[in-house]
């Protein structure tokens, strides 16, 4: 990438630009998203790793320049940079949080001199970013204004020939047995927050491989596959669960009945019915995956 090498490498990288930042969702302090997303990580970290898999038979060995569109804490970053050693990861986000969190990640596994940060909306352009290799763009495009502006951005920050790599989330991930009531509360919250992202999140959902070959991508995949985990759940699964249940216990006033709101605080509260204490927890979810490549 041929951006300001001088003060862009390393640790001392972070938020070398701070463009102008619009977020719905993503301000300085995301309540309790950071973790979710660490422990999302390592919950599904094979999957991850499988997917990576995928990128590297389409990408070919030789990848450098790698973009990690919407980070958050670095998810793909860090994925990326094992799958391919030579690499460096520019991670772009609007959220300076989830930035400094993955900037001292990174350096905690010494990785600070692979790995630099850019604080933009990703959604106007990638400023000063040319000539990459891939760009890896993991349930952030949804979050983007226009898709047809960004898609456009990432395209002029690809090299010919370049890949894009997209995932989508078919919205928070099931964690309740799918029969009896608690299966029953675990829908209609689903479909309340369904209601409340088409709201505030009108392209999560959307057609990504029509606007993909819309802005002049060629889909070489897409796939969408459940991510499943069951008993035994790996350690922190229950604390992913407890988080999810939390976070959107608050956006789900007002749009679900009082009681399914006491029934998810039984959920939340510590007591018996708390998920940290349940045995038949699950963790589902839908990823949905697009390869594509900018034609020369
Ligand atoms: C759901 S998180 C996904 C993080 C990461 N890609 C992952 O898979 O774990 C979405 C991320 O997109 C970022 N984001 C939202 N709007 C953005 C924008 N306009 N430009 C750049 N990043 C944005 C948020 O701050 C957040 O870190």
């Amino acid at each position: 990438m041929a951006h300001a090498h001088q003060h862009q490498h390393g640790p001392a990288a972070a938020h070398s630009s701070h463009a102008h930042a619009h977020t719905h969702d993503s301000d300085a302090t995301p309540n309790g998203l950071p973790e979710i997303l660490d422990l999302d990580a390592a919950l599904f970290a094979p999957h991850l790793t499988a997917l990576t898999g995928r990128i590297a038979c389409l990408a070919g060995d030789d990848i450098r320049n790698i973009v990690d569109l919407g980070s958050g804490t670095g998810t793909g970053t860090f994925a990326l940079l094992e799958r391919f050693p030579t690499a460096r990861v520019t991670a772009v986000d609007s959220s300076p949080a989830m930035l400094e969190r993955l900037a001292s990640a990174a350096r905690d596994r010494g990785l600070g001199g692979r790995v630099n940060t850019l604080e933009a909306d990703a959604g106007a352009g990638l400023p000063g970013v040319v000539d990459a290799d891939l760009v890896w763009a993991s349930a952030s495009l949804h979050h983007l204004d226009d898709p047809a502006t960004a898609l456009a951005g990432i395209r002029a920050a690809l090299r010919p020939g370049g890949l894009l790599a997209v995932a989508e989330v078919d919205g928070m991930p099931a964690f309740l047995p799918g029969s009896g009531e608690l299966g029953a509360l675990e829908t209609r919250c689903r479909k309340a927050l369904d209601g409340l992202h088409a709201e505030q999140l009108p392209h999560r959902g959307a057609d990504w491989g029509s606007l993909l070959a819309a802005a002049g991508f060629a889909v070489e995949q897409e796939r969408a596959e459940p991510w499943e985990l069951r008993a035994p759940l790996p350690e922190g699964a229950s604390r992913y669960a407890y988080l999810v249940f939390e976070r959107i216990r608050g956006s789900l006033v007002g749009r679900i009945s009082p009681e399914d709101l006491a029934a998810l605080d039984r959920l939340v509260d510590g007591g018996p019915e708390d998920v940290r204490h349940r045995g038949d927890l699950v963790v589902r979810s839908l990823r949905e995956t697009w390869m594509a490549r900018r034609s020369a």
